[in-house]
């Protein structure tokens, strides 16, 4: 049965519990007949139904992702960056400044530049190449495990706590569940009997505990780590406050733990699914280990969307969006888009221009954290393609959800390394 664009909810959580190839073949019907639509809200759990009442628009073309992220006068940030809708307070407890919009915004940012300059990211591409190693010393003589739980989980975790400077131990693994709890208030099995609301508000609070002992401490003993850097930075002669310390925190835990764990999985999942393309990359690994990068993360767009909020009326195609709209704005679907990609469902790791969309479509919120990522998930795919080549995972099971394309577990196999 040929699906039209009308037959398509992206509000539904059905939609959303679809297999992946079926959502692409619906993003693609949209691209082609109705670019920009709007849909009813969301179906969601983190609101009451008679709270739950905006609805959205959807853009789905690569060039209008690209015009709204970079047209931030009109997109605004401000008041909420996901499909469903937040409470306010829960939006300023958070999301820090992903959820703002210019002057305090860049101001924000700008604080925490600091800690991403050349040689604080050196310092991070030893730690990374650190625990990559380890992990994969780990895990390469058993010969069979989950590589969700064996890698993917713990390398974004353990890089995140040497960052911040999180004492190892307890605070540390409690830290980084609750991170990765964090997103996953769509998957029933994540939830655990929990409302989404108490999984979300639980692990906020919890992340916020941490940042606000952390804080406290690197005041009194400062170190070489994120928090020092953040508690003594200034711009324009002003510090961030405590409550904008722990949000950020939220924020960075989030951001930097979810996304590159989803990747590394869909790495892994995608050569397995493709072994002409893990053959090439293996031939020559440091000549092709940057396309495979960015062809994974095209090929995952680990965080299907962002949301803005129209600040005036604004014509898109046809589609007139009126000012205080919700604009969502799919990164996953302009990573599919026929009009700039060739053969955009083939997984080509020699794809070349490959300027995708997963890091946003450019503006000032664009992943602060893109080089990290890339380092991390180059430094993986290199250590795990040369010590357990023959690495299978062709099963995964996904999250369901709207925001993060999760995997949740990874049943691999390989030939195990001699101890
Ligand atoms: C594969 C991994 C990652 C993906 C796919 C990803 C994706 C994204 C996307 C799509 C945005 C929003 C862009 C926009 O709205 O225009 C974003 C923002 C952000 N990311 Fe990442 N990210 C990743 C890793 C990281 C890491 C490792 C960090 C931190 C070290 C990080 C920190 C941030 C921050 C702080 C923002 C907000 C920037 C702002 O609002 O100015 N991300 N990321």
């Amino acid at each position: 049965m040929t699906t039209t664009a009308s037959q398509i909810d992206l509000a539904a959580r059905s939609f959303w519990e679809r297999p992946q190839e079926e959502r692409d073949a619906a993003f693609a019907v949209l691209r082609r007949e109705s670019p920009v639509v709007w849909s009813r809200p969301a179906e969601s759990d983190l609101l009451p139904p008679e709270e739950n009442t905006r609805g959205f628009w959807s853009l789905t073309k690569y060039e209008d992702i690209r015009f709204a992220s970079r047209n931030p006068k009109i997109f605004s940030s401000a008041g909420g960056i996901t499909m469903e809708d937040f409470s306010p307070e829960m939006t300023e407890l958070a999301q820090s400044f992903i959820a703002m919009d210019d002057p305090r915004h860049a101001q924000l940012r700008g604080i925490t530049m600091n800690a991403f300059k050349p040689g604080n990211m050196r310092r991070l591409e030893g730690w990374v190449a650190g625990h990559a190693r380890d992990l994969i010393d780990e895990m390469a003589p058993l010969g069979q495990g989950d590589f969700v739980e064996l890698v993917s989980v713990k390398l974004p975790g353990r890089i995140f706590g040497s960052f911040f400077g999180l004492p190892e131990g307890e605070v540390h693994d409690r830290t980084i569940d609750a991170a990765q709890r964090l997103l996953s208030w769509t998957d029933p099995e994540a939830r655990g009997g929990l409302t989404a609301l108490e999984l979300f508000g639980g692990a906020v609070m919890e992340l916020r505990e941490v940042a606000a002992m952390l804080a406290e401490e690197r005041r009194r003993k400062p170190g070489e780590d994120l928090m020092t850097w953040i508690v003594q930075a200034e711009w324009d002669g002003e510090r961030m406050t405590d409550d904008e310390i722990c949000a950020f925190f939220v924020l960075l835990a989030v951001a930097a733990n979810d996304t590159t764990r989803h990747a590394s999985a869909h790495a892994i999942h995608a050569f397995s699914r493709h072994p002409d393309q893990r053959d090439l990359l293996m031939q020559d690994i440091p000549a092709r280990i940057d396309g495979a990068v960015e062809e994974v993360l095209r090929w995952a767009s680990p965080l299907l969307h962002m949301r803005r909020t129209a600040t005036q009326d604004v014509t898109i195609r046809d589609a007139e969006i009126r000012a205080g709209e919700k604009v969502v704005l799919w990164y996953c679907s302009g990573n599919r888009d026929e009009d700039v990609y060739e053969n955009p469902y083939t997984f080509d790791i020699l794809r070349d221009p490959n300027r995708h969309q997963a890091f946003g479509g450019g503006g000032p919120h664009f992943c602060l954290g893109s080089a990290l990522a890339r380092t991390m998930l180059k430094t993986l795919l290199t250590e795990v393609y040369t010590r357990i080549p023959d690495i299978q995972a062709p099963e995964a099971d996904f999250l369901v959800a709207n925001f993060i394309n999760g995997i949740k577990r990874l049943s691999a196999t390989w030939t195990p390394e001699a101890a």
